[in-house]
């Protein structure tokens, strides 16, 4: 008998909407979304970021109430930022008991159940000159600068924090927390680390949200060249050799692949930090009606978490939770 060809036909499984649900790869879930927060000092303070609309600097009272309605929503994690009053050359307020994040941390914890808090750890914001460590002339010192950030890793977890998240890509400094965190007892507090982060364009939005410009030069001796992937797999296998316990991709949409090839060599429990940049273009486009803003939203989460992120830091997570909320049966 004759073989007849017959195409596939891949429209059979688009007509029905439910047909299209039953098979859906991939779809988003509140489990995946971290929202990064701002905190500044001051009471009532809710100052909007000019380059990311619809994302403040909040002062600790309306961070708590920025962090219940987060919870409520169903997010089960937010990543904190702080701001401090006083900056000096070596950052000393990052590890002050009393310090902004400190603080923060205390109060959510005191008011807030049923939320993990993550915190930031990199001096770039607590520095008068902005940048990610200690300096001598324009150098950052890789080995003192870990030393100092694993002081500030252990004051926020004696403040409460549940899960510590270094991001500023000394080298070594993920043991050097490790060892620190351990030494005090705390075993069980995890560390995410932002393990490949890009020299990226895309921070622009960010620096003016957390004031952390370098007064001069640029980040480029720490934070990696975008050209280079095998090189992100090496400073992934660094991290999980130093205990790392959550691996980050930063930023997330354009480096997909980076994501995609980190996963599948480690299978690690993978992050990926959609930033600054990549959030104020889609809602700046969205404004502007150039696109629609919801779709391109969960477009680009989805595509994030297709490319294997099992948790995604976005500053859309609490849009996203309304969305799931609103889509899903
Ligand atoms: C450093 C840090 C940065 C971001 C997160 N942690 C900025 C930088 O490296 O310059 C960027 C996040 C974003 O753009 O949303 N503390």
């Amino acid at each position: 008998m004759e073989k007849k060809f017959n195409f596939k036909r891949f429209r059979r499984l688009r007509y029905h909407p439910l047909v299209r649900d039953m098979v859906r790869e991939t779809e988003l879930s509140k489990n995946d979304l971290i929202y990064p927060l701002f905190v500044v000092p001051g009471e009532n303070v809710k100052n909007p970021v000019k380059s990311m609309p619809g994302v403040f600097q909040l002062s600790i009272d309306k961070l708590v109430e920025e962090c219940k309605e987060v919870r409520d929503l169903g997010i089960p994690a937010v990543i904190l930022f702080g701001i401090p009053e006083h900056k000096d050359p070596e950052g000393t307020e990052a590890y002050d008991p009393h310090g902004i994040i400190q603080r923060a941390i205390q109060a959510i914890k005191k008011e807030v159940n049923d939320l993990l808090i993550i915190t930031d750890v990199c001096l770039c914001e607590y520095t008068s000159h902005g940048h990610c460590g200690i300096l001598s002339g324009d150098e950052i010192l890789n080995d003192e600068t870990i030393a100092v950030l694993a002081k500030e890793a252990v004051s926020h977890v004696e403040a409460g924090a549940d899960m510590v998240a270094p991001s500023d890509m000394m080298d070594g400094r993920v043991f050097a927390i490790r060892k620190a965190l351990d030494y005090k007892g705390y075993v069980n507090v995890p560390i995410m680390s932002y393990a490949a982060k890009y020299s990226s364009g895309f921070y622009g939005p960010f620096r003016d949200a957390a004031e952390s410009t370098p007064a001069f030069g640029d980040r480029r001796s720490h934070q990696m060249d975008i050209g280079n992937i095998n090189e992100a797999l090496r400073e992934v296998e660094a991290d999980i050799e130093e205990c790392a316990d959550i691996v980050m991709v930063k930023p997330a949409g354009p480096y997909l692949d980076v994501i995609r090839k980190v996963k599948d060599k480690f299978g690690m429990h993978t992050a990926a930090y959609q930033v600054s940049g990549e959030f104020s273009m889609i809602k700046a486009a969205g404004q502007n009606d150039w696109i629609d803003e919801e779709r391109v939203m969960i477009e680009s989460l989805t595509s994030i978490k297709r490319a294997g992120a099992d948790m995604i830091l976005t500053y859309f997570a609490k849009d996203a939770a309304k969305w799931i909320d609103r889509n899903s049966k």
